[in-house]
Parts: C-alpha cells; sequence; structure tokens
C-alpha cells in the first residue's frame, strides 16, 4: 500500500473544497449515514460532516497515522477515548463527530447497506484493483457510491520561471510512469463503476486552482522553499526512481546496474532532475523575494456517482 505523510494531504488539499459545487450530484443535505473510504487525515471527512448536517459520518483508512491525524483534527479535539491507536472520534470545523476506523477498502468492516453514501477521493487511482473496492462500497451502501478521483496526466502549470511548467511535466509523467497503479483514470473511473455493478453511472470534471501569488501565505512560502531544498520531489522519489533510475523500489537496479536510464550515466535521472529542479526552486525564491513570482497549478477531478 502506498504510503502519505499528513503534511503531504494537507498540502495537496489546500482550498480544494473552498468551493462545494463539485458535491452537488452526492445529495449531501438529506443524508443518514455516510462513510468516507481511504479517509486519510479527513480532508474530505469534515466537509461532508459540514455539509450533511443530519448524517453519522464516518471515515475508514489503513493507515492508523493519518487516521490519529484525522482524530486531532477539526475543532480542535473531541473529548474521546484516545487509547484506541485505530480508530476514535473527532469532529468537524464545527465540532460535529466524526467516528473513525481501520479497515481495508475492499473488505469494509461494516453490515451491507449500512450507509446511504458511499465515498472515496483520491484512494481508487491508489489501489492494485479499484473494482473490488467499488463492489465493497456497492455492498455497505444502500443507495449511492460516489468517487472524487485526480486526473493526474492532465494537471497543468503556469509560472513566471521559464523551466517550472517543462520540470513539472517531466516529473509527472514519469511519476505516472514509475506509479504502480492507475494515477490517471479520468474517465475510467466510470468503467470501473459500471465493472463492479453500480447502475445510472454519471461523472463530471471540476478543476480545483492552486494560485501562488504575492502576497504570499506562510505556506506559500514553505513550498517555494520545498522547491529550493528538492523536499517537494522526495515525495515521489520511490516512484520517480523507479521511472528514471530503473530502480525496482527495493535499491536494487534494473539494466546495467548504473543510475540513470539506457546507461547515460544520469544524465536524466532522479539525481539529475532534482538538481534541475532546486535550481528551478532557488529561481523561484529569488522571484519571490522581489514579490515577483506567480504560479498557477490546474488539478483536475472527476466526481462520479452511482447507484446501488
Ligand atoms: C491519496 S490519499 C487520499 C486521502 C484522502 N481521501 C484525501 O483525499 O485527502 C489515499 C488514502 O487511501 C488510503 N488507502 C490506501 N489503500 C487503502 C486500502 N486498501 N484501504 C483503505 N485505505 C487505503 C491511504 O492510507 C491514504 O490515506
Amino acid at each position: 500500500m502506498r504510503r502519505f505523510t499528513a503534511d503531504y494531504l494537507e498540502r495537496t488539499r489546500r482550498g480544494m473544497w473552498e468551493s462545494r459545487e463539485a458535491l452537488a450530484p452526492l445529495d449531501l443535505d438529506g443524508r443518514r449515514r455516510v462513510l468516507d473510504v481511504g479517509c486519510g487525515t479527513g480532508e474530505l471527512t469534515r466537509v461532508l460532516a459540514e455539509e450533511s448536517p443530519e448524517a453519522a459520518v464516518v471515515g475508514v483508512d489503513a493507515d492508523a497515522d493519518l487516521l490519529a491525524t484525522a482524530r486531532d483534527a477539526g475543532d480542535g479535539g473531541a473529548p474521546d477515548d484516545r487509547s484506541d491507536p485505530e480508530g476514535g472520534r473527532g469532529s468537524d470545523r464545527v465540532g460535529r463527530d466524526i467516528d473513525y476506523c481501520a479497515g481495508d477498502a475492499t473488505r469494509l468492516p461494516f453490515p451491507d447497506g449500512a450507509f446511504d453514501l458511499v465515498v472515496c477521493q483520491a484512494l481508487l487511482i491508489n489501489l492494485p484493483d479499484p473494482v473490488a473496492a467499488v463492489r465493497e462500497f456497492a455492498r455497505v451502501s444502500s443507495d449511492l457510491v460516489a468517487a472524487v478521483e485526480p486526473d493526474n496526466a492532465d494537471v497543468e502549470v503556469t509560472s513566471t520561471v521559464n523551466s517550472e511548467p517543462s520540470l513539472e511535466a517531466r516529473v509527472r509523467e514519469a511519476y505516472i510512469a514509475g506509479v504502480e497503479t492507475d494515477v490517471a483514470m479520468g474517465d475510467r473511473v466510470c468503467e470501473v463503476f459500471a465493472e463492479a455493478g453500480v447502475s445510472g453511472v454519471e461523472s463530471r470534471r471540476y478543476r480545483h486552482e492552486k494560485r501562488v501569488e504575492p502576497p504570499y501565505s506562510e505556506a506559500d512560502l514553505t513550498d517555494i522553499a520545498r522547491k529550493a531544498s528538492g523536499a517537494g520531489l522526495a515525495d515521489h522519489e520511490t516512484e520517480l526512481r523507479r521511472a528514471l533510475d530503473g530502480d525496482d523500489g527495493n535499491g536494487a537496479r534494473s539494466g546495467n546496474g548504473e543510475p540513470g536510464r539506457n546507461g547515460d550515466g544520469g544524465r536524466n535521472g532522479y539525481d539529475a532532475l532534482r538538481g534541475a529542479w532546486r535550481e528551478m526552486g532557488r529561481e523561484a525564491a529569488r522571484q519571490a523575494q522581489n514579490r515577483e513570482y506567480e504560479r498557477v497549478e490546474t488539478v483536475p477531478f472527476d466526481v462520479t456517482v452511482g447507484r446501488v
């Protein structure tokens, strides 16, 4: 299972749910029991709780560390048993309870029809068998099944640093090649739903626009510093090394054992990319000091719904 840090999830979801328009097909207002599968740190789970005031909301994830962060977020922590490392109660921003528990998306610890909405965000793209997961969503739902999945192949970046869009495109391309699941599912989410036996499948594309411009927030400055240090690339180092260096993910290399594909001595390998990336980051930092740096990243995501 691919692991994510709480910091990565917080950074990449920032501002995503300022507009809740994309959640309209989920009919959140009238829901009674809502399940967020692969909830991570609960970024979407808290939004679901806020938008479905009548519902009991539950988040489930396979990663106990992320669940602990989810439980401690919200209004500052609900009074509950903190002795359970794999679950417990958290809350949304206005203090409504959210229950969290550990579980596998393909073997959910709930009876048939226990929820009237089962939803996930950025989970299917990270699973080796997304159809099995959606089939399981359909088992525990009595009504709607939904997925919010980004299309990583269609991300667009513009920047005042000339090299940034092409470097980002190179990193994205290598990441997609090096990752072992379908992180750019796009339209195929509909096929996954249909294959899992979900009916009336509908999908709509939305865009999450992330803007960096003066005056910079603390978070913007941290992101720029992460570019300059190379830390931003390290989030996906395993996948990038697999694609660029022929690394098998366990430290072993394919081919002639030298870094860099096709025995090129690493000129196109991870370390070379990291060098170019850091140079780009230093230029972004220089521009930011003069309040000249601007960047817009647009991440398309598909909201797919269907009935059981
Ligand atoms: C990209 S993160 C998305 C987290 C959250 N939904 C969000 O969008 O902020 C993918 C999440 O799926 C979880 N995950 C991966 N495989 C899983 C599985 N088989 N069962 C349950 N959770 C899983 C990971 O632990 C991680 O929290």
